[in-house]
């Protein structure tokens, strides 16, 4: 131990050196590890066990961390990134995602909402901060599927807009890297393309074997912006709400079992390996160290094989897990209402 580590900070020799970890590039030239660690702790893990975690995936090598205000944790991850930055690990060769959330997406509330994160985080600047939802609609914690907000209200592009602003004014006051999106379709993108000064870096959404986005996926690649994959391996833990009876589980799926068999590993693990191979980066949660470094060193390890990868793309069943009934504005809407299904924004 050097004199200046911290005693609950060490490099697990058995992790992966963090130089081994590929990286893509971003439109700006910084570059984003391939694969990160979520820390939504879904209602049922606690603050103080995620910051463990936090702790335990920096000791194996990961360096990219995707956090949330929302998810009521960042200030045990802060005395985590400080253990770990004390422990000897670089600023700059961390990347800490963080999000507004849907609550703050008033003018005067983005850039202090910001700053507390940045003050729990115990950092000066983040690597990348998203606009959580692009609907200004919040919900209780642990609330259930058929709760609404009275103050709800759909996406107006306006709105976001001046939001986004805020966000640029983060990015030019030094605070924030880069900035971009979570949870949007293609029509809104297009808005914020054409209307952004500062084009957002990374797109954050839901993807999993089970649901690919093809579409989605290839509009944000032509487009210059790094894809980021929530829920990889198909959100097992995440919270009552957003479960339905209809939700298939990837898994159990006949191919991703056959393929983890095949190479030994956690079919989990092959959704990771999917992930980092067709070019999105995959944050997956886990508070268990055998977890979080099997999907580690499955994202750098050997490719799956050509074939495997078809076999993947064929077994999409277009399945989204996180529908999102809570931010619905209108009493007799389906979640299908956030998403655009038919390539329009919905109207109000
Ligand atoms: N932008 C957004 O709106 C949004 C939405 C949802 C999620 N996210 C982000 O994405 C992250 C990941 O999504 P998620 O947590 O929903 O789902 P996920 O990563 O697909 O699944 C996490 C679950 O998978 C299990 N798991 C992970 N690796 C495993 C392995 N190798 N073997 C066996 N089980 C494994 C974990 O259990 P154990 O702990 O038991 O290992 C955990 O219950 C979140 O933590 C959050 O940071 C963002």
């Amino acid at each position: 131990m050097t004199a200046q580590s911290s005693p609950s900070f060490t490099f697990d020799p058995e992790g992966v050196d963090p130089k081994e970890i590929p990286t893509r590039v971003l439109y700006t030239g910084a570059t984003i590890p391939v694969v990160g660690l979520g820390t939504f702790g879904s209602d049922s893990v606690s603050a103080q066990t995620v910051a463990e975690a936090v702790s335990g995936a920096a000791s194996v090598g990961y360096r990219l961390f995707d956090c949330a205000s929302v998810y009521g944790n960042e200030r045990q991850i802060g005395h985590s990134f400080c253990e770990i930055i004390r422990g000897g690990v670089k600023r700059e060769d961390l990347w800490v995602t963080s999000k507004l959330w849907n609550d703050k997406h008033g003018e005067d509330d983005v850039i202090p909402s910001c700053e507390k994160t940045l003050e729990d985080l115990q950092l000066s600047y983040l690597d990348l901060y998203l606009i959580h939802w692009p609907f200004p609609n919040f919900h209780p914690p642990r609330c259930d599927i058929t709760s609404r907000s009275a103050e709800a209200k759909p996406y107006l592009h306006e709105s976001y807009m001046k939001t986004w602003r805020q966000l640029e004014k983060l990015v030019e006051r030094g605070l924030v890297k880069h900035i971009g999106t979570s949870n949007m379709t293609i029509p809104k993108l297009k808005l914020l393309l054409r209307d952004a000064e500062i084009r957002p870096a990374c797109a954050e959404m839901e993807l999993h074997p089970h649901f690919q986005q093809p579409e989605l996926f290839q509009f944000v690649v032509d487009n210059g912006i790094v894809p980021i994959g929530y829920s990889p391996v198909g959100s097992p833990g995440r919270p009552e709400r957003d479960r339905t009876p209809d939700d298939t589980v990837d898994t159990e799926d006949p191919v991703i079992v056959r393929i983890a068999e095949r190479w030994g590993l956690h079919p989990a693990v092959v959704c990771v390996k999917w992930a980092v191979q067709r070019g999105q980066v995959p944050i997956p949660f886990s508070v268990r160290r055998t977890h979080y470094l099997s999907n580690l060193r499955g994202a750098v390890s050997g490719p799956l094989t050509e074939e495997e990868m078809r076999e993947i793309e064929g077994i999409d069943r277009n399945c989204r897990l996180i529908k999102g009934h809570v931010f619905l504005w209108k009493e007799d809407q389906t979640w299908e209402g956030l998403w655009d299904l038919n390539g329009e924004i919905t109207p109000a």
